[in-house]
Formats: structure tokens, sequence, C-alpha cells
């Protein structure tokens, strides 16, 4: 297990570094994440490289125990070469240049920009590639700002232009007599500005990840050409919005995430499924490559962390499966648009109070890392995530509430409230092997996503449908269809008649308990003998009065089901707990408290709970099994109790 921070030496005169990586090592850090940001210190003119410096700061990370992610500086291009090249600024909406003076002021698909890149790269891999203190490589970092030079514009016509092969399919995917929006040139089509097409919008975001994905494949290439194989690399994401993180990291080793609770705890149901997925983008364990060590300087109110909240978000990162947290930053540079974001040591260098509880992790971390280490997630269900759905959703909320990382987390949390372990998996997986797939909706749902589901389900898998899914297709346009679209609505016995955005809230009832539905509704109708109906809705607006709201469907030894509510909590419980049992999970965890939770490890002949209260009370949590406490150093069975922020690390037999 790695624990540390992000370290820049560059801001320091070396005579400090010493009792920084000593300090370090005190609190049990063992990695800094460095460089990534210091091209100008690097490479002061063009062609003139300074490395030395770099490298006697990796050597004496060395001598302290503490090991290197290196970062290619990429993000943050220098002022020279920004004023010798200029056509690699990016463009913002409005059509204005970035400048000097912030960073990410560059295009990624600027040829000038993409050869530098490569430059720089190469050089620190031919000083670093083997150096044994380089753990691996991070590219950039966090990939999210877009372009719109005119360069940007063209290679996206060409994009379209590859994928669609013909204007007459992009005209008609695009449904472009809309508006008279048709195209006869292929240079006519627009960049996404303004209130633009959904079907132009979710193509830009699909040809900038694969923009980003190219310009950092560069930077790999570079670097793979020279280094040790040992060394590995990542790309730190960052955001949910409009990039396809799989896509991004398809080329790397390693997935990493930056998490920013901002305020506050963290909320372990949202950023649980954020590392959920993470954990399955690549075969390797996800880092967490950057977190708050207190507070950040961009939250509405910079409120901190609350004392202990730290560690139960470390252990929360690493229980959902992270191999590595780091903080950002270990210490503030004194000037810069940044100073006033929390970090380890103060601007005086001296630990901040935070530093005490880093340094509990870190001996936890020593002490317990050979057994986290060996211990996997082993996950009976899935929640689909894609993230075509989150651009798409995004601008066609149709109701203020409709926030689609919401809706997801209300099919994710009951699942985590049972203790139970989740893959977050993106659409386009595999889905052998689980016993129950959950799509919180599969908004934008192809043919071959909709036929891999039957497939699933009539091999035995079972499915859960949720609301609007099916609506559209890939290209974010309507589907001709009936709701879940004709193979699914075959295979369920029934379908959507219309969607009902609601403003206040509908009963629900019926097999599986009774409670409400808010914000969206849809009616379904009933085509087979065998479909099940679970739930109806009550009295609301006359059409969808009485009508299922959830209805299911045994298929051999499978089962599909749709749900057409946002339902609230309490009754996605049941939904949920009704879904499990009958897709055959043995759970005998009863609910944690709120606050609580519970992650299930596995290793060859023991399983491994991690038990985190992230509430600022006492919590007793209910274990169905008796073992040890590692952190506490005691043995338990029954009830636990933890304290405020408190962990326990508990390993029973198998
Ligand atoms: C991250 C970024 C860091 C730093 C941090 C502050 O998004 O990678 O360089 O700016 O935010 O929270």
């Amino acid at each position: 297990m790695y624990l540390g921070s992000a370290w820049y030496p560059e801001q320091w005169p070396e005579g400090r570094w010493e009792a920084d990586l000593a300090l370090m090592r005190a609190a049990d850090m063992n990695v800094v994440r460095i460089g990534e940001y210091a091209w100008s210190r690097l490479e002061p003119e063009e062609g003139r490289f300074e490395l030395d410096w770099l490298e006697r700061a990796v050597d004496l990370a060395a001598k302290h125990g503490v090991t290197v992610v290196m970062g290619t500086p990429t993000d943050a291009p220098p002022a020279w070469l920004t004023q010798k090249y200029p056509e690699v600024l990016r463009v913002d909406e409005g059509g204005r240049t970035m400048g000097h003076g912030e960073r990410r002021q560059f295009s990624p698909l600027s040829p000038r920009y993409r050869e530098q890149s490569r430059r720089i790269a190469g050089v620190m891999a031919e000083r670093f590639g083997k150096h044994p203190n380089v753990l691996g490589w991070q590219i950039g970092n966090e990939f999210c700002m877009y372009s719109y030079d005119s360069l940007t514009r063209r290679l996206f016509q060409e994009w379209l232009q590859r994928r669609h092969e013909t204007l007459a399919n992009l005209n008609q995917r695009w449904t472009t007599t809309y508006w008279s929006q048709e195209y006869s040139d292929w240079s006519q089509i627009p960049l996404p500005t303004g209130w633009p097409h959904p079907g132009l919008r979710l193509e830009f975001f699909r040809f900038m990840s694969e923009a980003f994905r190219d310009y950092q494949a560069i930077q790999i290439a570079a670097i793979r050409q020279v280094a040790d194989p040992r060394q590995w690399v990542t790309h730190n994401l960052h955001g949910w919005e409009d990039l396809d993180f799989a896509t991004i990291i398809a080329d790397a080793d390693v997935a990493s995430w930056d998490a920013y609770p901002g305020g506050g705890s963290v909320d372990h149901l949202r950023f649980g499924w954020y590392s959920d997925f993470c954990r399955t983008l690549l075969p390797r364990p996800h880092w967490i490559m950057e977190t708050q060590p207190g507070h950040v300087n961009w939250s509405e109110k910079g409120t901190s962390l609350p004392r202990g909240s730290l560690r139960a978000m470390t252990w929360h990162f690493v229980a959902h499966g992270a191999e590595a947290v780091l903080f950002w930053q270990w210490r503030a540079a004194l000037n810069g648009q940044e100073q006033y974001h929390g970090s380890v040591v103060g601007p005086d260098g001296s630990p901040r109070p935070v530093y005490s509880e880093a340094a509990v992790v870190g001996r936890e971390m020593r002490e317990l890392g050979p057994l986290l280490g060996r211990a996997r997630a082993q996950a009976d269900v899935a929640v689909l995530y894609s993230y075509a759905d989150q651009v798409a959703m995004k601008h066609e909320k149709q109701h203020p509430d409709f926030d689609p990382l919401k809706h997801f987390a209300t099919f994710y949390a009951p699942l985590r409230a049972r203790a139970m372990e989740v893959d977050v998996l993106d659409s386009r997986r595999a889905l052998e092997g689980y016993r129950l797939v959950v799509a919180p909706h599969l908004y934008c749902m192809d043919d071959e996503l909709a036929a891999r589901l039957v497939r699933y389900v009539r091999a035995g898998g079972h499915l859960l449908l949720g609301p609007r899914s099916g609506f559209k297709d890939q290209y974010s346009a309507l589907r001709p269809e009936l709701q879940p679209g004709r193979i699914l609505a075959e295979l369920l016995g029934a379908h959507v008649e219309e969607f009902y955005t609601l403003d206040r809230d509908v009963a629900v009832s019926g097999m599986l308990g009774s409670g409400t539905a808010r914000i969206w509704s849809e009616n379904l109708t009933v085509m087979a003998a065998d479909t099940e109906v679970l739930l109806r809705y009550g009295t609301y607006n006359g059409w969808i009065d009485g009508k299922p709201a959830l209805v299911s469907r045994a298929v051999g030894q499978g089962r599909i089901s749709y749900l057409g509510a946002w339902l609230d909590e309490e009754n996605m419980r049941q939904v949920m707990d009704w879904m499990t049992k009958t897709a055959g999970i043995a759970n005998d965890w009863a609910r944690p408290p709120e606050q609580v939770e519970v992650c299930r490890r596995v290793t060859d002949d023991s399983e491994v709970f991690i038990l985190i209260n992230h509430g600022s009370k006492v919590e007793r949590v209910t274990i169905p099994r008796s073992g040890r406490d590692l952190l506490g150093n005691r043995d338990v069975a029954g009830d636990v109790e933890l304290p405020a922020y408190g962990v326990a690390v508990v390993v029973t037999g198998k």
C-alpha cells in the first residue's frame, strides 16, 4: 500500500528537501508524485534541459524510503513555448485564445503541442525510465479542457467522416432536416457551442475522449520505448461529466482518480461508486492520485474535513480497492493561484494539525498493507454506467432534480446498505459471471447493447432496468420504438406507455411494499400473461393512476425487471432486497447505520470486512461473524462499536 502526497521540490530551496522527506517518512508516507508542473524548470528554453535537480530529488527520496510517480509536465506549458508557438493555444467556446498565466492553455490536438509533449516526455524517460526509485508515470494532469479552434473543427469533421462514412448516414442519424441543419459538405459541420444539437454534442465528447487518448498515447510510446517494463503508466482522471474515462485510460496500466469531497466529510455512497467504477477500469488496482488533506481552495465555504475523517476517508478509498492514496498537496506554494489549498505541512514547513492523523493512517497502512494487498473485491452484482448517458442526460433532465449521477446512486446505495460488494461497470463490458446486473438508466442504448442484455438474461442472468432505459440510441436520437426497445420489451412482456415528470410525490404500492415515487414516473403496459406487476402507482394525474410502475418476468433461470419510477430510499431498498434474493445472492448482513459502510474483501483463506463510520456519532454495527479487529486489536462478535469516524478491519476465517 502507498500513502503520500504531491510534492513540488521545484518550489523550494534544495536545502529544504531533506526535511520534507524526513517528515514524510516519519508519518510512514512512502510515495510522492512529482514533476507534473515543472516544465519551465526542466526546459528553461527550447532544447536546453535541466534534469539534474529532479534526479537529485528522486535520489534523495530514495534515501528516505519514499518512492516516486513521475508526472510529465504537459498540463502547464512554459511561457517560451506558447510565445514561440502560439498555434498550440486553446481557444474557448467564445472564440477567445487562452494565454499564459494559468494552466491547461493548450489544445491536445495541436500537432506542435503533441510534438513538444512527446519530446519532454522522451527526455524525462531517458533520465528516469530505469531509475529504481521511479514506480511509474502520470501523463499530463486531469484532461478536461476542449479547444474550439479551426484545426479541432476540421479534425472533428474528418473523425465524423470516418465514423459515419457518408453524409447521408450522418444526416439521417442526426435528423438534420430539423431546423434545416442538413449538411451537404463535411466542412459545414460546426463545433457544439450555444444550444447545440444533441447528436453533435455527444459525438464531440466522444471525439475529444479519443483525442485525449491519442495525445496521451504519444507520450506513453515515448516513455515505453526506453523505460523498464516494471514502470507503469497512468493518468489521473477527474470529473464525471463529459469525457469517456474508459477510452482515456485504455492505453494505461493503472487507472487513477482525483477524489475531492470539497467541504465536510466524504459522501461514502457517491465516492463509493466512483471508486467501484475506477476499480473495474483496468486489471491492476487503481490509485487515488489526489485527495484533500483538510480543506480545498475552490469550495464555496472552504470547510475542512472534520477531525478523524481524513483517516476514515483514506480507509474508504482503500476499502474500495485503491492501492495508494496521495494528498494534494504536501506544502502549498507561497504564491500562485492555490495558496489557500489544504496541505500536510504549512507555509512555515512544520506539520499542520492534520499531519498527525495522516501519520496514524500511515502506520496502519504499513502494518496492514501485506494483508490488504492480497485482499480482492468479489462482486456478484454489477451496476452499469455509461458516460454517453451522462453527457446526454445532464442536458435533458426534464426535471430540475433529475441529476443522472444522483439517480445512479439510488440504485447503488441500497445494495451497499446491505454490505454488498458492487462492481460499477462500463456498459460496454462483458456481463457474464454476475448474478445480477442493474442498469439505473441506459438512456442511449445501441442495438448491440440491447442484444447483449437479452443474451445475458436468456443465459440465466437477472437484469433490472431503470427509468428512461432505451429511450435514445447511440447518436442521441429518439428510438422509433416503445421503451425499452423492441427486443427488451418482448423479453419483458411489457413496455413503457408514457413518461410523466412529477411535481409532487405519488404513492406506489404492491408486492414489494409501499412508498413514493418522485421526480419521474413511467406507466408500463403489460403484454404477457406471466409478467408480474410488483408495484403500481396510486392516484396522481389520471394517466398513471393504478398503472404498473415495476414489472418483472422470469425467463428460464434468468429474469428481467423494469422499474419506471424514481423511488424513495426505503422502497428502493425493498426492491433491491427482492432483486438480490431472487437472483440467489446470499447475504446475512443486517443493514448497518446510515453513516457506516461495510466493504468486504477476500483472500485465499479469509474474509476481510472493513467497517467505516463516516459520521460524527458513535455507531454500533451488528456483524454476522466473529473475527479479529486488527486495528482495535480485539476479538469481535455480534455488535461492534465504532467511534465517530472510527474504522475496524475485521478478519474472519472463510
Ligand atoms: C486538482 C489538480 C491539482 C490541484 C487540485 C486542487 O484538480 O490536479 O493540480 O489544482 O485540483 O484541488
